[in-house]
């Protein structure tokens, strides 16, 4: 890691712009990149920086922007009228003292990485002013930067709409990403003024001001283009959207994930995985995810904030949230387990079984469309096609039990609160209203009979 000055950091965070090409209601730093808000991204960059203080500069969107980081540490900093990025991190300075290093970071520039602003930090001192740059093959719309005689330092950032055909030309751009000693910038920015195409207060000034004062002004050039861009609009939003993923699945696969085809499996959120893990086409994996050893994921699964034990498959189209699997267990295909779920070892859930709220034991199965919710149901216990836990009178939600090696008949409906005891056989059909004792056959059916002289009506005949 790059040696940063001993400069206490401030981190100031511009979000404040409207983002009118999204077009959409929710302000443009709360759109959400891989499920999570774009401003999240910049945040958590900065939060691992260890800084004194992260100020948010927001504005538009009002008061949702901080509504939506409501736990986060962070100073906010209203802008109420956006007149440029000068302007905007001016209104952040007043509170951060002289002996600072500010460093600027951009609400919808989330990719940036933590190593690419530890190296600029690095350049960053007291006497200097440091800009993280970058290459660009289209450079329309950057700002250009313009170095000095020995092309060393920087003498000045020139906009597009304000640049001429010579630097027009320039493909180093201003990645808008800035290191400066607090004391300093507040001094050039009080030098800023809006005379330029926009009528802004361009932050980029500062380069010249420095220029001028003969302080170093350093480019530093960013070594990944995605690093730095800028999400205007729902096309860029999809492009760094694709980006991010192909990221996190190369990380995947660099942890010896064998995925059938990287381009279609989403990670929004931290994945962990043992050795040997597989997954099919069309996997997303959202939140918390924990894959043990030797764990594989059919085509088309969505799992939420899951646990899955070694060994474990899942076979197609299944749907998991919030769920705690153990080891050895097959679930589906289309199987959904919903939030509460526990599953223990060698566990069967088959095709079109819901379960929620319920733990199941050892070598437990209920292979074909089940609904268990608000279960505990025991080891070895075999639950037919067709079973249903009705937990839900209208009002109030109650347990049922089934306790180790019970058997449940096909097309059960046990009506909680209700326990079956161990050992028990339920016999198909059953609606099972009261406790059921331990290894005996229980019934509650009608017995089957058949009706003498009954014959089955026939059509009116039309005259
Ligand atoms: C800016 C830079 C440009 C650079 C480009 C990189 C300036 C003048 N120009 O241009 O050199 O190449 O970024 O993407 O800095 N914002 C506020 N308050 C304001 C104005 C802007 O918070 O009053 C925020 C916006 O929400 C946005 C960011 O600052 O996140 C950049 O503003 P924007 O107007 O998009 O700058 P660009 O024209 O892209
Ligand atoms: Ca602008």
């Amino acid at each position: 890691m790059p040696v940063r000055s001993a400069m206490p950091l401030s981190v100031v965070i511009l979000a404040a712009g409207q983002g009118k090409r999204m077009r959409s209601e929710l302000a443009k730093v709360l759109q959400p990149l891989a499920r999570r808000p774009l401003l999240k991204y910049v945040l958590d960059t900065a939060q691992s920086l260890a800084p004194a203080a992260i100020h948010v500069v927001y504005g538009h969107g009002g008061e949702s922007v901080p509504r939506a980081f409501a736990e986060e540490r962070v100073a906010w900093v209203r802008q109420a009228e956006q007149h440029g990025t000068g302007h905007a991190v001016m209104q952040a300075l007043p509170s951060i003292p002289d002996e600072h290093m500010v460093l600027v970071l951009y609400g919808d520039v989330p990719l940036i990485r933590r190593d690419t602003l530890e190296r600029l930090l690095a350049i960053a001192d007291a006497k200097s002013l440091a800009i993280l740059t970058v290459l660009l093959e289209d450079p329309a719309g950057y700002g250009r930067i313009v170095r000095d005689a020995r092309k060393v330092r920087i003498r000045k950032i020139v906009e597009h709409k304000d640049a001429n055909p010579s630097e027009l030309r320039v493909r180093e751009c201003n990645t808008g990403i800035i290191a400066a000693p607090a004391k300093l910038l507040k001094k050039w920015l009080a030098h800023v003024r809006n005379d330029n195409s926009q009528k802004e207060y361009y932050l980029t000034d500062v380069a010249a001001i420095a220029a001028r004062q003969k302080i170093r002004v350093v480019p530093l050039l960013a070594s990944a283009e995605h690093e730095v861009l800028g999400i205007n609009d729902k096309v860029q939003l999809a492009h760094v959207e694709t980006i991010y993923r192909q990221q996190r699945v190369q990380e995947l696969m660099l942890a010896g994930v064998t995925i059938i085809d990287p381009a279609r499996v989403d990670v929004r959120g931290t994945v962990s995985v043992g050795r040997d893990v597989e997954l099919d086409v069309n996997v997303i994996l959202e939140g918390t995810v924990k894959l043990g050893d030797g764990v594989r994921v059919g085509a088309h699964c969505i799992l939420r904030d899951c646990e899955i034990g070694p060994g474990t498959q899942i076979f197609p189209n299944c749907v998991l949230d919030r769920a705690i699997v153990g080891p050895a267990c097959n679930i589906g295909p289309y199987a959904r387990l919903r939030p509460g779920t526990a599953l223990a070892r060698d566990v069967h859930i088959g095709n079109f079984v819901e379960v929620k709220n319920t733990r199941i034991g050892d070598g437990s199965k209920a292979n074909h469309l089940t609904y268990l919710g608000d279960a505990v149901i025991g080891k070895d216990v075999n639950v037919g096609a067709g079973t249903i836990t009705c937990n839900y009178d209208g009002a109030n939600k109650s347990q049922t039990r089934i306790d180790d090696g019970a058997f449940i008949g096909s097309g059960s409906m046990l009506v909680a609160p209700v326990r079956i005891g161990a050992g028990a056989t339920i016999g198909a059909g059953s609606t099972i209203t009261a406790n059921a004792p331990a290894d005996k056959l229980t019934l509650a059916r009608s017995r089957q009979q058949s009706i003498e002289g009954w014959s089955r009506p026939a059509k009116a005949k039309k005259s």
